[in-house]
């Protein structure tokens, strides 16, 4: 038997309890992992609240991403004892995800733990710190370098938006660090933020285009915040644009395309080809500093899911928020 967040559907309703299971119940797979990290991300609140329609199959268990060891395997890249971590393919969407002890998946959708990092390690990065390393490898790869000016982070206290300005300053970009949560200027200026940018500013209504101010973006929020911020990207600049905590609709004109050339690049980590991952997952090892571990949010146990994941979706979660297991 294992422990297991199980999500069900009653009267349209989301009920979240933790249940004891037995072995036979878990998905098929080559591999069985024995989880010891799962982690708390925005689209794991709108599954566990129900406040997203993320989950077509009940019962489901949910934890998009999780590290472990792998108990059993029948796939010859793995073998019992490995260490592993999963984020995306859909897991702790349409198949059982990270919130349990133990997880039954395909051998393609884990990836070897990167040197440097340990179960607890790689899942304070999770899913977000992985989004906020495809985002700046996007930023990268079109020509965004740190002499071109600011970068601009929005939701800036959220998992995604912390762990990108914790990456952009360590590869030497100024940061612009946007938040609604004033309370959090320390501890974003500790992660590496140059300045914060109140979102007050960035809710204003946006002109076609408006005074050159950043030479690329990650944007976790979207919407209103999204379309003034293309109207601010400097000329040839770029916005690496992951996430929606705004809104997922995008008010804006070609004005900023076709008169500065700034491009939209949009950022997909679920899918993410295995190449692209696991060169993302060596980056993270390399350049987050110690620190960060200790800095990056909080530890919870799997009984705190279901308070939290309301929390996250009322945007009033601060950092990461490691599950363990
Ligand atoms: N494309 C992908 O593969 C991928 C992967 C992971 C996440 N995502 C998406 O990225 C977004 C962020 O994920 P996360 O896990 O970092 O979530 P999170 O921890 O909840 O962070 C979102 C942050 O956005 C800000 N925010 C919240 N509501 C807002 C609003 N109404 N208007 C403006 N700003 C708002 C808040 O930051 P402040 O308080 O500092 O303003 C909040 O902390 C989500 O939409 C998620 O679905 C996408």
């Amino acid at each position: 038997m294992f422990k297991a967040l199980v999500l069900e559907q009653q009267d349209k309703n989301v009920q979240a309890t933790i249940k004891q299971l037995d072995e036979s119940a878990l998905p098929e797979g080559d591999v069985l992992v024995s989880v010891e990290y799962s982690s708390l991300n925005y689209k794991d609140g709108l599954a566990v609240t129900g406040k997203g329609k993320i989950i077509r199959n009940y019962p489901m268990v949910p934890g998009i991403d999780y590290a472990g060891t792998v108990l059993e395997s029948s796939d010859q890249h793995y073998q019992a004892g490995d260490k592993v971590v999963l984020t995306g393919w859909g897991v702790g969407e349409n198949h059982w995800g990270g919130m349990a002890e133990k997880a039954r998946v395909s051998a393609d959708y884990l990836v070897p733990m990167p040197e440097g990092l340990d179960s607890k390690k790689s899942m304070i990065i999770g899913t977000a710190g992985l989004t906020a390393m495809l985002c700046v490898n996007s930023l990268q790869e079109a020509g965004v370098e740190p002499e071109q000016g600011e970068i601009l982070v929005t939701g800036a206290s959220g998992g995604v938006g912390s762990v990108a300005v914790t990456l952009l300053s360590k590869l030497g970009y100024k940061v612009a660090a946007v938040t609604g949560r004033p309370q959090n200027r320390e501890w974003l200026q500790s992660l590496g933020a140059d300045r914060i940018v109140s979102r007050d500013e960035l809710l204003e209504p946006a002109r076609p285009l408006e005074k050159q101010l950043w030479a690329g973006c990650i944007d976790t929020v979207g919407s209103q915040v999204l379309a003034k911020v293309l109207t601010q990207i400097k000329y040839d600049g770029a916005v690496a644009a992951c996430g929606l905590a705004g809104g997922f609709d995008l008010p804006t004109t070609v004005m900023p395309f076709i008169l500065r050339g700034v491009k939209l690049l949009g950022v997909d980590s679920v899918m993410c080809p295995t190449e692209k991952r696991v060169k993302a997952w060596e980056q993270l090892a390399e350049l987050l500093p110690e620190a960060f571990y200790q800095d990056a949010g909080q530890e919870v146990a799997l009984e705190e899911v279901p308070e939290l994941a309301a929390a996250i979706i009322r945007g009033q979660v601060t950092g990461r928020t490691l599950i363990k297991i």
